[in-house]
């Protein structure tokens, strides 16, 4: 099935990174309104260039059109695709306006067509690794769940100057107007909406803690650069989730039920590692002393942050069972540098939300997300963003049937029942600390 990406600006080198990690992804070509940035990207990466969108929509080859120009073309961009009889699959968020968002899924609907949007990390292994360990009781009740969104302090480490593989500059000052919300919340919200289904209601704040952060004039000048939300799930677990640009990097997304809590560093790494911590007596009573909470060597015997579980592995959508991740080898200095890199700074691929899609029409089946949880999370997204400073109540209006994790998780994961046993050490303690209480 032949794919035409539209807008080939920072986000697309992302893309380019991990294109190939999906032998049936089959790239016909790229357009862009900006001459230059065409040329650039299609002699950097030796793609065909279409001259316009138009000439690229009027190729009958192309099934899927995958959308990756900035915010305000999104509507625009999506629904001429879908005019002319394509799928699409956009890059987040969906769109800035309900009305058109609710205008786009319908238009879809209608002609028969497909309509998926980023973010993808809910497909990653991370994600996939706790969906499933919720599932198998590892936590006992799912209860409460953090997400954490601080994207590091932007403004102090020279953005203007940052820029992707093929050179397209990271557009900060777009990203400032567009607002980190917009931007990043759809991150945390895909995999816990994924896991624990529709919201019931969003309670949020949202303002400009950051007026500094460039002398340079933004248009609007007052998008919110900081905002928290609280989520009340369906299910009836409660969240909290919070983005900024003025904080260190806090990545964390934890899930704490009634017998233990996962937690992961980061979303942006899609093999991050995920801690299993079973609640016992002696875990909670030994995160009451200070030395444990700031000693990993005292914290890790007493199980407090809790034991690294085995992670899902999947194969990409569509690839055979044989799949292979392939890297230079070790010893192989640019083999090591890249290791290095994805431990330390993550591994994202963009691209297993297009491959979702792309197997997923080819086998007739549904895909991840499905129309409703776009909708669903386009609405959550534009209710947090315009909170304000006195604060919002949205009661949802969208909903979507909870999806599951994917077939190759429930397949072929570990049993993370079994990861939560408490051992004999637990058990011991566990006694003796009763008998200490017991004044
Ligand atoms: N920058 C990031 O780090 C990042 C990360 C993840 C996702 N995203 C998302 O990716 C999308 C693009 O972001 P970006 O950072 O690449 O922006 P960008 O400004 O670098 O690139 C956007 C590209 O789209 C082109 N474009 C705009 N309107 C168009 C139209 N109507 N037709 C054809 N081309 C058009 C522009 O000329 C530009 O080359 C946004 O939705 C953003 O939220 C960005």
């Amino acid at each position: 099935m032949k794919i035409g990406i539209i807008g080939c600006g920072y986000v697309f080198d992302h893309y380019m990174a991990t294109w190939k990690r999906h032998p049936r992804l089959e790239l016909a070509g790229v357009a862009d309104t900006d001459r230059a940035r065409l040329d650039r990207v299609c002699s950097f990466h030796g793609l065909r260039r279409y001259d316009s969108n138009e000439a690229m929509l009027a190729d009958p080859g192309i099934a899927i059109i995958v959308n990756l120009t900035s915010i305000e073309s999104h509507f625009e961009v999506t629904r001429a695709a879908l005019l002319a009889g394509k799928h699409v699959y956009s890059e987040k968020p969906l769109v800035t306006d309900m009305q058109q968002a609710r205008a786009l899924a319908a238009l879809a609907a209608e002609r028969g067509l497909a309509l998926s949007c980023a973010p993808s990390n809910a497909l990653g292994d991370t994600a996939q690794t706790m969906w499933k360990a919720v599932r198998d009781g590892a936590v006992g009740s799912p209860r409460i769940v953090y997400a954490e969104f601080d994207d590091n302090v932007i403004y102090l480490m020279s953005p203007e100057g940052w820029k992707s593989r093929s050179g397209a500059p990271w557009p900060y000052l777009h990203e400032y107007e567009a607002g980190c919300t917009f931007e990043h919340v759809g991150y945390h919200l895909t995999w816990m909406c994924a896991i624990f289904g529709p919201v019931k209601t969003v309670t949020a704040f949202s303002k400009v803690a950051l007026p500094d952060k460039t002398d340079l004039p933004l248009n609007p000048a007052d998008t919110p650069d900081f905002s928290v939300a609280c989520l009340d799930f369906h299910s009836g677990v409660v969240g909290r989730v919070t983005c900024s640009i003025g904080v260190p990097f806090d990545h964390r997304m934890r899930i704490i039920g009634n017998q233990g809590m996962l937690s992961a560093d980061t979303y942006r790494h899609y093999q991050c590692p995920v801690f299993l911590e079973r609640f016992s007596k002696l875990t909670l009573n030994a995160r009451k002393s200070y030395s444990v909470r700031t000693n990993d060597l005292l914290a890790w015997p007493l199980g407090v942050g809790g034991r690294r579980l085995r992670l899902v592995r999947n194969a990409p959508p569509g690839a055979d069972g044989n799949f292979i991740e392939t890297l230079r080898p070790i010893w192989h200095p640019r083999g090591l540098i890249a290791r290095l890199r994805r431990r330390e700074l993550g591994q994202q691929d963009k691209c297993v939300g297009i491959a979702e899609l792309e197997d997923a029409l080819r086998n007739r089946r549904p895909f991840f997300p499905s129309p409703e949880f776009t909708l669903h999370l386009t609405e959550l997204t534009l209710a947090i963003q315009r909170a304000g400073t006195l604060g919002s109540a949205h009661v949802m209006t969208t909903s979507f049937t909870p999806p599951s994790p994917r077939p190759e998780t429930l397949a072929n994961g570990p049993d993370y029942a079994r990861a939560a046993r408490p051992g004999w050490f637990t058990r011991l303690s566990e006694r003796v600390l009763d008998r200490l209480h017991q004044h």
